[in-house]
C-alpha cells in the first residue's frame, strides 16, 4: 500500500463517518414539546416518565435522573452509606469521573490493576488492595464492556463490601443475559454528549433497594423525602436535578437506541474478525458472564513491537490522517497531575489521622502494569463509527493495516 497520509500520501478515506449525536428530527420536537408545555424543570412529567423508562430499559427498579454520570456515582455512594475515611476500590483506566465521584462523597479512591484480556478492574488485583479502610469497590464497565460482576461480587461478599457499577459508557449492556446498571447494590450512567443515550450533559443512578432509592432522590432534591412537604428538607442533599429539556431528549433517545444497539453489535462483529486478522492487534475480551456490550467504545491494545515501537499518539495520529477517528485513550488516572501530584486528604473535613498527609499515588504505577502498557500501546475506536457501513469496517481495518506496513515511517 501507498505511502501514509501523515506523511504526504493519500489517505484510505476522506468521506466522514456516522456523526454524533445522531441528526433527528425527534429531538428537535421533543424540545419544543418541553418549551410549549412551559414546564422546564420541576413539576413537569418528563423526568418522571424518563426515571420510569430508563429503570424499565435497565431492567431495574427506579432510577434518579441527575445532573451528570460522576453526580450518579457520587449518589450511589453516599446512598450507599459510603462516607469520610472509606476507601473505594477503582481501576486506574476510567474517565476521571470514576474517582472523583469517590472525593465527592468523601471516601479515597484506591487505584487496582486490570484484567489484562478485559480491560475491566481485576476482580484478583482488586482483592489485593482491600485494607481496613475498604469500604467498596466500583467496577467499570470500560467501554460499554461488562466487569465480572460474578467474579467481583464473591470478593466483595467475602469482605463485607459495597459494589457498585460504574455503568455510565454501558447503556444496555449485558452480563449473563441480564441489562447492566442494576446488577449490584446502585449503579450510575452519564448521558454526556459522547455517550450511546446522550442528553449533552446528565446522568442516572439505578438500584433495585426502595430504601437507596430514597436516599438517592432525597440528596439529589435538596434533601427532601419523595412522601413529604416542599420546605420539608430531612437530610443535608443539594440541587442534583436533571432539567426536563434533557429528560425529553433522553426519552426520545430511548426510542432509538435498540435499533442502533444492533446495528453497533452486527459492525462490532465484523470489525472485530478484521481486526483480529491483523498481528499484534488484541480487542477487549468478553469476560466470564459478560453477553452483550454496548460497544461504546471499541478499545484495542497492541503489540509494540509489530507497530515498530510506535506510541500510541503517534498511532492514532496516523490513523486520523487516514481519515479514521481514532484516540490514544485515557492515560492511568494515578499520573494525571490532579493525583500524582498529591491530594492533600489531610485538608479534608474529615481529616482521618490514616491520611494525614499528600497521598501521592505514584506508588500505582508499579501495581498496575497492565494498565500502563495499555495506556502505552492502545487506541480507541468510538462508537459512532460503528453506526455505519461494513465498508466502513473495512476502511478502519485496512488503514490499521497500512499504517502498520509503514509504521517506522510515521514522523
Ligand atoms: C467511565 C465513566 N465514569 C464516569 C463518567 C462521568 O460522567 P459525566 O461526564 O457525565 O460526569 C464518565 C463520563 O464521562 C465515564 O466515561
Amino acid at each position: 500500500m501507498s505511502q501514509l497520509a501523515i506523511d504526504g500520501g493519500s489517505p484510505v478515506r476522506t468521506e466522514p463517518f456516522p456523526g454524533w449525536p445522531p441528526e433527528d428530527p425527534g429531538y428537535l420536537e421533543a424540545l419544543k414539546g418541553v418549551i410549549d408545555s412551559k414546564v422546564w424543570g420541576i413539576g413537569g412529567k418528563q423526568g418522571e416518565a424518563f426515571c420510569d423508562e430508563f429503570a424499565r430499559f435497565c431492567e431495574a427498579d427506579y432510577a434518579v435522573a441527575c445532573t451528570n454520570g460522576t453526580v450518579a456515582l457520587e449518589l450511589a455512594l453516599r446512598a450507599a452509606g459510603i462516607g469520610p475515611g472509606d476507601e473505594v476500590i477503582i481501576p486506574p483506566y476510567t474517565f476521571i469521573g470514576t474517582a472523583t465521584a469517590c472525593l465527592a462523597a468523601n471516601a479515597v479512591p484506591v487505584f487496582a490493576d486490570l484484567d489484562p484480556a478485559s480491560f475491566n478492574l481485576d476482580p484478583a488485583a482488586a482483592e489485593a488492595k482491600i485494607s481496613p479502610q475498604t469500604a467498596a469497590i466500583m467496577g467499570v464497565h470500560i467501554g460499554g464492556m461488562p466487569f465480572d460482576v460474578d467474579a467481583m461480587r464473591l470478593v466483595a461478599d467475602k469482605h463485607g463490601l459495597v459494589l457498585i457499577e460504574d455503568a455510565a459508557q454501558a447503556h444496555g449492556a449485558e452480563y449473563r443475559g441480564k441489562k447492566v446498571g442494576g446488577l449490584c447494590v446502585a449503579g450510575g450512567f452519564s448521558f454526556q454528549s459522547s455517550k450511546n443515550l446522550c442528553s449533552g450533559e446528565g446522568g442516572a443512578l439505578v438500584t433495585n433497594d426502595r430504601a437507596l432509592y430514597e436516599r438517592a432522590w432525597s440528596l439529589h432534591h435538596c434533601g427532601r423525602v419523595t412522601d413529604g412537604g416542599w420546605y420539608d428538607h430531612r437530610v443535608l442533599g443539594f440541587n442534583m436535578r436533571m432539567t426536563e429539556f434533557q429528560a425529553a431528549v433522553l426519552r426520545h433517545g430511548l426510542t432509538t437506541l435498540p435499533e442502533q444497539m444492533e446495528l453497533r453489535d452486527a459492525n462490532a462483529i465484523y470489525l472485530r474478525q478484521r481486526l483480529s486478522e491483523i498481528e499484534g492487534i488484541h480487542t477487549q475480551a468478553f469476560p466470564d458472564g459478560a453477553t452483550r456490550s454496548a460497544w461504546h467504545l471499541i478499545i484495542c491494545g497492541y503489540d509494540p513491537e509489530a507497530f515498530a515501537e510506535l506510541p500510541c499518539e503517534k498511532l492514532a495520529a496516523a490513523l486520523n490522517a487516514e481519515g479514521i477517528p481514532a484516540s490514544p485513550g485515557y492515560n492511568p488516572l494515578y499520573r494525571e497531575p490532579a493525583f500524582s501530584q498529591g491530594v492533600d486528604y489531610s485538608k479534608l473535613p474529615w481529616a482521618p489521622e490514616i491520611y494525614a498527609g499528600q497521598v501521592r499515588y505514584e506508588e500505582a504505577a508499579a501495581d498496575c502494569p497492565v494498565c500502563e502498557a495499555l495506556c502505552a500501546a492502545g487506541f480507541w475506536l468510538y462508537q459512532s463509527v460503528l453506526l455505519g457501513t461494513k465498508k466502513d469496517m473495512d476502511d478502519i481495518a485496512d488503514a490499521i493495516i497500512k499504517v502498520q506496513a509503514h509504521a517506522e515511517e510515521v514522523p
